[in-house]
């Protein structure tokens, strides 16, 4: 912990890489662990363009479960400690594959949506990506105003889909500059933002895990911290407090 509190208030150029488990005190399920989403349900049922395309309805009544949950979801201590970091570090991006848009509630705002963004809706005929609030969303599936036959989407990244080129090109130029890289409640098995954390361990960053257990990526990086995202990061972050 001195370390890491060492790292963060020498750095000026600072990367978190976040997953699941940072939204997990806020009441949201993670995908994998004992009582991850993808226990419960089949992932190829639900979140790929093949589900999508055979069962809309189910794959959007999936979503709109996932939006009433994200809806009542507050951020916690640990998106606050991140919000600090932004304020008082000069080079500050958190890379997230969370689509709950939790960072933006707690004021974070450089932030690169990896795995898109649950508040929105994409056309699937003519490509316009749109924000929705509704929860629920009443008449599924929805429709484009474009073509009556046109469904709309979930704005959000599925299984075998490429990753938005703009987001996944900036969070590289940050991990290659990124003097201490935060990796935070991921599993670090889903790629390809999981080459993330090797990219920084290659090109120097200091790499700093904070999960409750281990991932396979955990040896390779600097440090551990075994440990809640709430409970770490305020610890990490309040080395940026004047009084500190
Ligand atoms: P996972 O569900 O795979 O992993 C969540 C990680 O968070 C696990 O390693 C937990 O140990 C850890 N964890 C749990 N509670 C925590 C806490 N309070 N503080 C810190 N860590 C905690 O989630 P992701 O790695 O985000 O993709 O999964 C990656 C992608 O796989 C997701 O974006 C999603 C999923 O399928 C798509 O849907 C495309």
């Amino acid at each position: 912990m001195i370390q890491v509190r060492r790292w963060l208030r020498d750095a000026e150029d600072v990367v978190v890489l976040t997953g699941a488990g940072m939204s997990a005190e806020s009441g949201i399920p993670t995908f994998r662990g004992a009582s991850g989403l993808w226990k419960h349900f089949r992932a190829e049922e639900l979140a790929t363009p093949q589900a999508f395309a055979s069962q809309p309805n189910l794959v959007w009544e999936w979503y709109n479960w996932r939006r009433e949950l994200i809806a009542e979801a507050k951020p916690h201590a640990g998106h606050r400690a991140l919000a600090l970091m932004e304020e008082r570090v000069p080079h500050f991006t958190l890379v997230t594959q969370n689509v709950d848009g939790l960072d933006a509630v707690a004021g974070i705002r450089n932030v690169l949506k990896l795995h898109g963004d649950i508040w929105q809706t994409i056309c699937t005929r003519c490509g316009e990506r749109r924000e929705n609030r509704e929860v629920p969303i009443s008449s599924l599936p929805p429709h484009c105003q474009c073509h009556p036959d046109a469904l709309l989407r979930p704005g959000v990244v599925w299984f075998g889909e490429a990753l938005p080129a703009e987001e996944w090109d900036l969070a590289v130029d940050a991990v290659e500059n990124a003097e201490l890289l935060l990796v935070v409640g991921t599993s670090a098995v889903v790629y390809p933002a999981s080459s993330l954390i090797t990219l920084g361990i290659r090109n120097g960053a200091h790499t700093v895990e904070i999960n409750p257990h281990s991932t396979p990526l955990s040896d390779e990086m600097d440090l551990h911290l075994a440990g809640a995202a709430a409970e770490l990061l305020p610890a990490i972050a309040s080395a940026l407090e004047p009084e500190a």
